[in-house]
């Protein structure tokens, strides 16, 4: 058969993949400023024409339209006969004051972040933003981002407590929550086991917004308060049942996170469980598409940062002295590593 002209084959070979790239800015921009505006909650509401948000938002039917069809488009919102309807994932995550909504986790911690912006000479230089190196930074972008994750990692936390039989064969447990931002890991676990005793690891800051959800959800006699660094703050060998390390691997690294596994192996009882939750990479580190999406967050901000695989955490636990290790999957896009000592 004689060879494709290079004129057929730009005709086969269609732009769609780059474009759709291309656009992914805007998607995620569209999406910020519908949650900004309160699009998916006025809808709930009943305010489902282009006339009645136009009149909420003081906004005129050109610039709502456009904007309500860009939504339909994208497949977060649906139309019919002129109404503009929820679809299955907006009104989950969308609605405000729904347990798993997710808009302050988009518009606070979005990918149209300003560090995006420093991509080309991140990857040039091959380091991290300066200024997010500086503490204050990083306190600062976490307050945000744990209030943001909660509703997530809380969703995940209640799966991985039913999954491991929490409350049911696994009862009075002792947690020690590394890093625990909101608590959201461990206020499920207590919440499922009311007789269980959580210690609570993270910066000051942190644990005042952790103090503020474990009240709200009426688990603060459960728990006791550790403030400081995870490497450094001294807990007691041999005596707990589960130890979290809930999105805390992928900002440390490969040596860091061997040194966290080896502390949590010392701290747990014979037969305890270390819960390691991650965006994880098949072990070939060609997909899913997600986690590497994340990773470029670990190079813009972080020094050793990085995503990893089943097999990577599979070696290091084993090499630190776990027995037995299983992969459980919770919330998309998490994965559970457990190690049992
Ligand atoms: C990505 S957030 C995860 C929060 C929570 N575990 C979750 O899954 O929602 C990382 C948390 O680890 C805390 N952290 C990071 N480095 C730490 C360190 N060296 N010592 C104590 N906490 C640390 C941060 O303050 C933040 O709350």
């Amino acid at each position: 058969m004689a060879s494709m002209s290079g004129k057929e084959k730009s005709v086969e070979i269609q732009p769609e993949l780059i474009l759709n790239i291309h656009y992914g800015a805007a998607r995620s921009k569209i999406l910020q400023t519908a949650v900004e505006l309160g699009i998916f909650t006025h809808i709930n509401e009943g305010q489902t024409s282009v006339e009645k948000i136009s009149r909420v938002l003081g906004s005129n039917h050109r610039a709502i339209r456009i904007f309500l069809d860009a939504l339909v488009g994208m497949g977060v919102l649906a139309k019919a006969r002129g109404a503009y309807k929820l679809t299955a994932e907006s009104k989950q995550f969308l609605v405000r004051g729904e347990s798993q909504y997710l808009g302050q986790f988009l518009t606070g911690t979005g990918i149209a972040q300003d560090g995006w912006q420093h991509l080309t000479h991140a990857v040039k230089k091959g380091r991290q933003i300066s200024e997010f190196a500086e503490v204050g930074h990083r306190t600062t972008f976490f307050k945000e981002l744990v209030k943001g994750i909660f509703p997530t990692s809380f969703a995940s936390g209640v799966i991985l407590g039913k999954k491991l039989g929490v409350g049911k064969t696994l009862k009075a447990q002792k947690i020690l929550d590394l890093g625990c931002g909101a608590a959201p890991w461990s206020i499920a676990m207590a919440m499922a086991d009311q007789a269980s005793k959580v210690v609570a690891v993270d910066f000051p800051e942190i644990l005042e917004i952790a103090q503020a959800h474990v009240k709200r959800f009426h688990v603060n006699r459960q728990f006791e308060w550790r403030p400081g660094d995870f490497h450094e703050v001294k807990f007691e060998k041999g005596t707990y049942d589960l130890v979290i390390l809930g999105h805390i691997l992928h900002g440390e690294g490969e040596l860091p996170s061997k040194k966290l596994i080896k502390r949590a192996h010392e701290c747990l009882k014979p037969g305890g469980k270390l819960l390691i939750a991650e965006f994880i990479a098949n072990d070939l580190k060609s997909g899913p598409e997600l986690p590497f999406l994340f990773a470029i967050n670990m190079l813009l901000y972080t020094d050793g940062g990085d995503v990893f695989t089943t097999k990577d955490l599979k070696r290091w636990l084993g090499l630190c002295g776990f027995k037995k290790t299983s992969a459980l999957a919770v919330q998309y896009p998490v994965t559970v590593m457990v190690g049992t000592k």
